[in-house]
């Protein structure tokens, strides 16, 4: 996730364009650029904060121009990736958010025309199709362009050649229009440009843009011109930033079917190799996944993927306690799943392990973080930047990596056939469709929150792979709502936590039709009989279900594996409203930091 921004008219646009960085910098922060256009490009781009760029640019008063921050996903963080790219005879600059999915051949074949390329991004293939293409009219170029590009995008461009035009163009990232007098903006979101305009004109997918001091045309997939309604937006430029939703908790929540499809984005295939991660590591013996809260559940998770799909036996270990375990097997493969890449506890652990000669596997969504400086191998999770300190999007994207992980593996050690694989690459697909199906039961996850908002005690069950679900269900609503929550393993009730359910204690019991499915109804009568209330998860064929529970909350029917991130989305939400409905600092919540630097 990148933030791009556009200006056309009267005002100084270094002013304007550095202003609007930095209220993008919730999208990416590692590095950022500008690209001012007058009688000629100048780009100033560099590594780190917003700050550091606006130190490095001169007074310059020029009034139209393009700027970008960035959140690496192609290309390491350094200034030759920053945005914007530019052309071979550097008359054009481009800034882009999204992933380019054919890069590599692109970027061959343009090689091979003699094209120079000076950074490792995906993007800078697109000011060089663009130049390919350019005849003195740039939309022409760009129309041309982007039809050779697979993947996602927002993209905005500028020509020396002329000066008073930004064109850009949306493919599945974000874009906005500000229409002021005589002045109009383009960005990736309303908060870049609201200070000047409230007035806005959202770009869909297919269409294209030109930006002039004359006004904005608006065109189709097919050129063709269109009219657009322009909105008014009543927001402040704080409920701006969380594009109108109440906390970013909730805004991460809903980013979720578009981060997952970022996540798998240009990795995955129907037909061979059907997953490239592009790390190229070998199939272990074993595997030892470290982590910490939120990240430790998604390696949970992760243990059951890999036993079950690739057949490699698996621990999953807290890093904090990882020191402490006995042998350390070189010969077996760590895993060390971290969001931000900077958790003491998981950086200990690593450098452990890496003592005893294993080799370690980051999964992370932070480029450059300590994590990836240490680790042999990296898989980004792609989410862009996570506020809240809840994970949320960062949790699903994690499973979903793992997942790939373990079907590469899979297939690399033939434990696994091929149509099976193609079957979970299709449901994989389909991931944004089945988040978006709980994001549409919203209303009813807050109806049962309602029920369980002033409870002392809630209880989260599951086995098999929703077991580790469970104690993320757990988790989530016990650091947002400050409601004690506690995670079992359905078939440990019995063995102790049985004796603190009451009827004012509700059990909400994550059901999947596996081969857990028998003994999980066992279980929830068990707790019926206890006269706890209980809030079944289950899919949206389970009919059987309805007649032990009080309520049951519906995710779409889809393979066991696939189903934990719709399920997690369903968590989530629960925690989300039952923390809202007390009135909670769900962003901030006490004690507790989004990145844990102490051990
Ligand atoms: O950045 P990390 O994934 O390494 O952070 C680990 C935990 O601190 C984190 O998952 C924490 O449990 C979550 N913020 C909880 O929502």
């Amino acid at each position: 996730m990148c933030g791009i921004i556009g200006y056309v008219g009267f005002r100084n646009a270094r002013e304007i364009l550095l202003e609007g960085l930095k209220r993008l910098d919730y999208r990416g922060y590692d590095s950022a650029g500008i690209g001012l256009i007058s009688d000629k490009l100048i780009v100033y781009k560099e590594v780190g904060e917003i700050e550091k760029l606006e130190k490095q640019v001169p007074a310059i008063n020029t009034t139209a121009g393009i700027g970008h921050t960035r959140w690496a996903t192609h290309g390491g963080v350094t200034k030759a990736n920053a945005h914007p790219h530019t052309d071979c005879k550097k008359k054009i600059a481009v800034v882009h958010n999204g992933i380019i999915e054919n890069f590599k051949e692109l970027r061959e074949e343009l090689i091979n025309r003699g094209h120079k390329f000076t950074s490792d991004t995906d993007t800078e293939v697109v000011a060089h199709l663009v130049e390919e293409a350019y005849d003195g009219c740039l939309e022409k170029a760009v129309s041309s362009a982007i039809k050779k590009l697979k993947g996602s995008y927002a993209l905005a461009f500028v020509s020396k050649d002329e000066p008073d035009k930004i064109v850009a163009a949306r493919k599945e990232s974000p874009l906005v229009i500000g229409v002021g007098d005589n002045e109009y903006f383009v960005a990736s979101d309303i908060p870049a440009f609201l200070k000047y305009t409230n007035r806005v004109i959202y770009i869909e997918d297919g269409e294209k843009c030109i930006l002039s001091r004359k006004g904005v045309k608006i065109f189709d997939e097919n050129d063709k011109e269109i009219e657009k309604d322009i909105n008014v937006v009543d927001w402040s430029i704080e409920e701006a930033e969380k594009a109108g939703f109440s906390h970013y908790m909730l805004k991460e929540i809903y980013e979720q079917p578009r981060s997952i499809a970022d996540s798998f984005r240009g990795r995955i295939y129907e037909k061979e190799p059907h997953v490239t991660l592009n790390v190229d590591v070998e199939v272990p013996e074993s595997i030892t996944i470290v982590a910490c809260g939120t990240s430790f559940y998604a390696g949970l998770a992760g243990k059951y993927m890999f036993e079950e799909i690739a057949d490699i036996p698996t621990k999953t270990e807290l890093s904090s306690e990882y020191r402490y375990l006995g042998r350390k097997d070189e010969t077996g493969l760590i895993i060390a799943i971290s969001q931000s890449g900077e958790t003491a506890d998981t950086l200990a652990a690593v450098r452990g392990a890496k003592k005893y000669g294993c080799k370690v596997l980051a999964i992370t969504n932070v480029v450059g973080s300590s994590l990836t400086r240490i680790a042999d191998y990296t898989i980004l999770t792609r989410c862009g930047p996570e506020i809240g300190v809840a994970a949320t999007k960062t949790f699903t994207a994690q499973l979903l990596m793992l997942l790939m992980l373990a079907l590469d593996m899979g297939l690399k050690k033939g434990t696994i056939e091929d149509a099976r694989v193609e079957e979970y690459i299709t449901h994989i697909k389909k991931l944004p469709s089945y988040i978006q199906y709980v994001l549409n039961r919203n209303e009813e996850i807050k109806r049962i929150a309602e029920e369980i908002k002033d409870k002392e005690t809630v209880f989260f069950i599951g086995r098999g792979i929703n077991y580790p679900l469970a104690l993320e269900g757990a988790l989530k609503l016990k650091e947002i709502s400050y409601i004690h929550a506690e995670g079992f393993a359905a078939g440990e009730l019995k063995h102790g936590p049985f004796a603190l359910l009451t009827e004012e204690t509700p059990v909400v019991a994550v059901v999947a039709r596996d081969k857990t499915y028998e003994k999980m109804l066992a279980n929830i009568r068990e707790v019926k009989a206890r006269n706890s209330p209980v809030v079944a998860i289950a899919d949206e064929k389970d009919m059987d279900v309805e007649s032990y529970v009080d309520e049951v909350i519906r995710y779409p029917v889809t393979p066991p594996v696939i189903s934990c991130i719709p399920i997690a989305v369903v968590l989530q939400l629960l925690a989300y409203h039952a923390a809202n409905l007390r009135g909670c600092p769900i962003d901030k919540p006490r004690n507790l930091a989004k990145s844990v630097t102490v051990e």
